[in-house]
């Protein structure tokens, strides 16, 4: 915590930042640091579209998993995912926000045209 009260996140690989008071959830903590992770369901943690991970592999700065976040992601827990809106921040953090798989098969298809055209000269 610094002077002010508040704490640190950052967001991999962006290495956006936010600072946020304790108590602030991951997925308000984004925002602010100008991120847009897209959701469906408003923060109930039921659309599961907010999955981060915790970058430091050691839950460091966030708070415990609670028991319907541990139910929503099933066996992804234990690798570090975390639900956004459900994740408080508790001290200084590091998370990284998996790419939008909308964006990611875009990328993917204009790769694969890349390489084509690459082939064709
Ligand atoms: S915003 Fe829908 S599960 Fe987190």
């Amino acid at each position: 915590m610094n002077g002010s009260g508040s704490y640190e996140v950052t967001f991999l690989p962006s290495g956006k930042q936010a600072k946020v008071r304790p108590g602030t959830s991951v997925l308000d903590a984004s925002r602010r640091a100008g991120l847009s992770i897209a959701t469906r369901c408003g923060g109930k943690a039921a659309c599961l579209m907010c999955k981060v991970r915790d970058a430091s592999g050691r839950q460091a700065g966030l708070s415990a998993v609670a028991d319907n976040e541990r139910y929503k992601l099933g066996g992804m827990h234990e690798e570090g995912y975390r639900l956004a809106c459900q994740a408080k921040v508790t001290g200084d953090a590091s998370i990284e926000v998996p790419e939008d798989p909308l964006h990611a098969a875009i990328r993917k298809q204009l790769e694969r045209q890349r390489e084509e055209e690459d082939s064709l000269w």
